[in-house]
């Protein structure tokens, strides 16, 4: 059975097959050819089953999200589909899966590459949505100085900016990564993305529950049941409600909106800053 007989269709890329960039990808999705990639062989399996089986067109590459060329194949991959409508990035680590320099090279510089790579190949009018976290507004972790840095310094050499080489906390690392995602957007927005008539953003998620999540649940679990807790929407977030906020920014209904944040945390940042719950374990 071919369920599409349309030629020459747009597509959608996700890079990071989990449970949030599926669920926004699914609602934009409709209509375009998708590629899905991601570090794990048996997830594109499992999902190119899956979407082919609700009738979707589907493409899959294995990609490791840390690594420049296999980001660069990967955007030559999506290019030679056609013309790339949407590009969400959520290949990340949180502090309980990984090292500080594991988080600030997949979670900031594979990031940076993507962007980078991605920013070549997006079409006139395409949107993209990185995937940061409400964790990059918990703490000042940067100077203006450093911003300026971490925004205007290339990908390839990031890694030596003593801003981020001192970090040996992980938590530190993730705060600082995901504010980074953030000062990243608004340099390609007004840079390779904005040359090429695309907007770019960031969504910053609150505890949402997926596998990740899990992990970190696990490890910090009273920590987090407080945060949750002082939370004034008092509960953790669905994976569907990132779905619906990242698919307005990628939607023609937010054609006014690039190089910037949306928070969508029921409040955990409004939270922290009235003294409802306080940090711990970022002792460097
Ligand atoms: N879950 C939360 O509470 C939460 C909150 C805020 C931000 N985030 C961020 O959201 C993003 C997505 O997380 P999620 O919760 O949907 O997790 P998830 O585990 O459902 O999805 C992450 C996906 O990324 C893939 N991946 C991991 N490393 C990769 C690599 N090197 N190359 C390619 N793919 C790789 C994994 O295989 C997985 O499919 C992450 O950047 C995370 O930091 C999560």
């Amino acid at each position: 059975m071919i369920f599409d007989r349309n030629e020459n269709k747009v597509v959608s890329v996700l890079l990071g097959a989990g449970s949030m960039g599926t669920a926004i990808l699914r609602r934009v999705c409709a209509g375009t050819k998708i590629l899905f990639g991601d570090i794990s062989e048996k997830k594109l399996v499992e999902i190119k089953k899956e979407y082919q089986g609700y009738g979707y067109d589907v493409e899959t590459q294995i990609v490791d999200a840390n690594s420049k060329n296999s980001i660069e194949d990967f955007a030559k991959k999506a290019a030679s589909l056609g013309d790339i409508k949407y590009y969400i990035h959520t290949a990340g680590a949180s502090p309980n899966q990984a090292s500080a320099e594991k988080i600030i090279k997949l979670d900031l510089i594979g990031s940076a590459y993507a962007l980078d790579a991605f920013g070549k190949v997006i079409a006139k009018g395409g949107a993209g949505l990185l995937v940061s976290s409400q964790t990059g507004y918990m703490w000042p972790p940067l100077t203006p100085e450093e911003e300026i840095q971490i925004m205007t310094t290339p990908a390839d050499n990031l890694a030596e900016l003593p801003c981020l080489k001192k970090i040996t906390n992980p938590g530190i690392a993730y705060i600082v990564s995901k504010k980074a995602n953030y000062l990243q957007v608004q340099y390609a927005a007004t840079h390779s993305w904005g040359q090429k008539g695309a907007r770019i953003n960031t969504i910053s998620p609150g505890v949402i529950v997926t596998p990740l999540a899990f992990d970190e649940f696990n490890a910090a679990g009273e920590g987090y049941q407080k945060m949750i807790d002082a939370t004034p929407a008092k509960r953790v977030g669905t994976p569907d409600e990132i779905g619906a906020a990242g698919a307005f920014l990628l939607s023609d209904a937010a054609s006014y909106i690039t190089g910037t944040d949306l928070l969508v945390d029921g409040g955990t940042i409004a939270a922290l800053k009235n003294g409802k719950f306080k940090l711990t374990g970022l002792d460097d």
